[in-house]
């Protein structure tokens, strides 16, 4: 095993005890954040967006008085020299009014208030690809205007600050490296921020830590562990808000499970996930799903665009390797035995995989060992119209994206009559599905360096919204 993890590791059982137990009399001995100050609001799902209303009348007054004091909220002046529970408490309430903004562009069905303030109308949101398009549009904005983020400069490459570029993985390593280099979101000044990003890689501590061979899991444990001990012992932040107010993210499967040995990690802290199995450590509430993207060759130019409607001459594709049980399921009905429906384990010579999702109407793209499929942005990359058959999947950006107006769901048991299904959807229905696929696209691109609406911007966006949901009280 190479010698690349520079921090010391806490990695006795002991050590994880004690931990648990000072985080745990901690927690009951001080009055830092109780219950009562602060909580998800309980309507918050992943379905209930925007965020929920501000029912408090101290705080409604203190909207209303904040909402001109927002117009200049960018004169940074007004925060000079003042404590840091001042600061947390402005940083609050900023989130407070744009909590009640959102919520007003939510009724406003016209997005008047909103699109008046965007500079940029070609890029402006719109149609139903959207649960509540004047919402997200204004939180976006907001977003846009207000939103701060502080990445810890603490830990080494490659397990930190870095991590894989290419292939399934490749968000994790993007994400880190674009969030470092960005120069929009990202602030050195920690009292400024709403989140903290804890820029560890799962994949690459797998890589270098674990062994195949041994497959001791502990490597995970003590990595992650270690690392939140340290940064919550050098700095205020992790104490303040017990990491409700931190997120990590990756798209290896263990990702979820990598946090599982911090439990303040686990359940307070916001999540950005590939794998997002609602039955297996993803927790709908706070995490956020984001598409897995396999990214060959680590170029992100050129890679979308396909065929129009009336030149698709194929109806239903699929190419992939057998696993998981719901692709034996597919294959069981539909490998190599429909002229509609082609379906493959391995794709005959001479075919190109994305030349065949650029010709065909709808690409299959069913879950594998996880939840997770980098089919879904290839779909989307080609505008092929998606058929997602999943179970327990939170789909990527499903607090904004209204998902059914731009792919299929079949569920395991409909998969024999996906033909029937697929033949029955009027043109009109599925024209309307195209379109919507083609403006639901520009999300899922990675843009280096990021550009408006991006992935890179809809994954700060879904942090965003979340962080929204929480509020701290020093
Ligand atoms: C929205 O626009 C429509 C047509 O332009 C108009 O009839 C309607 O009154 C507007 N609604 C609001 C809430 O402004
Ligand atoms: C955070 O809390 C832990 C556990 O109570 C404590 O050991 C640590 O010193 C605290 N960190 C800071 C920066 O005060
Ligand atoms: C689509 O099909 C029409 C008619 O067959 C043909 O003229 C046109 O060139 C095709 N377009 C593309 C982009 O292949
Ligand atoms: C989702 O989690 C459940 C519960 O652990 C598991 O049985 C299922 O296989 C997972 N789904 C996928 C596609 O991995």
């Amino acid at each position: 095993m190479r010698e690349v993890y520079s921090h010391r590791t806490y990695s006795s059982p002991i050590f994880i005890a004690v931990a648990s137990l000072a985080v745990l009399s901690f927690l009951a001995l001080t009055n830092y954040i109780s219950a009562s100050q602060w909580h998800w609001p309980t309507n918050f799902r992943i379905t209930s967006f925007p965020p929920a209303p501000i029912t408090d009348e101290g705080q409604q007054r203190i909207i209303k008085k904040q909402l001109r004091w927002f117009k200049d909220i960018s004169d940074k002046e007004k925060y000079r020299d003042k404590k840091n529970d001042e600061k947390l408490k402005q940083l609050e309430t900023s989130l407070a009014v744009a909590r009640a903004l959102i919520r007003e562009a939510s009724l406003d069905h016209n997005c008047t208030s909103s699109s008046a303030l965007d500079d940029d109308v070609d890029s402006v949101p719109h149609g139903d690809i959207y649960r509540n398009v004047c919402a997200f549009h204004r939180s976006y904005q907001l977003m846009e205007k207000l939103f701060k983020i502080f990445v810890y400069e603490d830990g080494d490459p490659p397990l930190f600050h870095d991590g894989p570029c290419k292939s399934i993985y490749a968000m994790e390593g993007l994400f880190i490296n674009l969030m470092e280099a960005d120069t929009k979101f990202r602030t050195l000044n920690p009292d400024e921020a709403h989140v903290f990003f804890l820029p560890f890689s799962v994949v690459r501590i797998l890589q270098h830590l674990f062994h195949p061979q041994i497959r001791d899991k502990a490597v995970l444990e003590h990595t992650v562990v270690d690392y939140v001990h340290i940064i919550s012992h050098r700095y205020p932040y992790w104490n303040r808000s017990l990491g409700v107010d931190h997120f990590m993210l990756s798209c290896h499967d263990w990702g979820p499970r990598a946090t599982w040995y911090m439990r303040l990690l686990y359940f307070n802290s916001i999540r950005v996930l590939c794998n997002a199995n609602t039955s297996e450590h993803y927790i709908a509430r706070k995490d956020a799903s984001f598409p897995e993207i396999n990214l060959m060759t680590g170029e992100t130019e050129g890679i979308t665009g396909g065929l129009p409607p009336l030149n698709r001459t194929i109806l239903a594709f699929f190419a992939g390797k057998m696993h998981g049980k719901l692709r034996q399921a597919l294959f069981q009905h539909w490998l190599t035995k429909d002229e509609d429906i082609l379906v493959y384990e391995t794709l005959p010579e001479g075919l190109s995989y994305y030349e065949m999702m650029k010709k065909s109407r709808y690409c299959i793209c069913p879950s594998g060992y996880e939840v997770a499929s980098p089919r879904i942005a290839e779909a989307i990359y080609a505008e092929c119209v998606p058929v997602l058959i999943s179970q327990h999947y939170v789909f990527p950006f499903s607090d904004v994206l209204n998902w059914d107006s731009f792919s299929i769901q079949v569920s395991v048991n409909e998969i024999p009559y996906l033909k029937k299904i697929l033949l029955g959807i009027q043109e009109d229905r599925y024209l309307r599905m195209y379109q919507g696929v083609k403006q639901v696209q520009r999300h899922f691109v990675i843009n280096d360096p990021p550009i408006r609406y991006d992935v890179f911007h809809m994954i700060i966006h879904s942090v965003w919204l979340r962080r929204l949901n929480a509020q701290i009280t020093g």
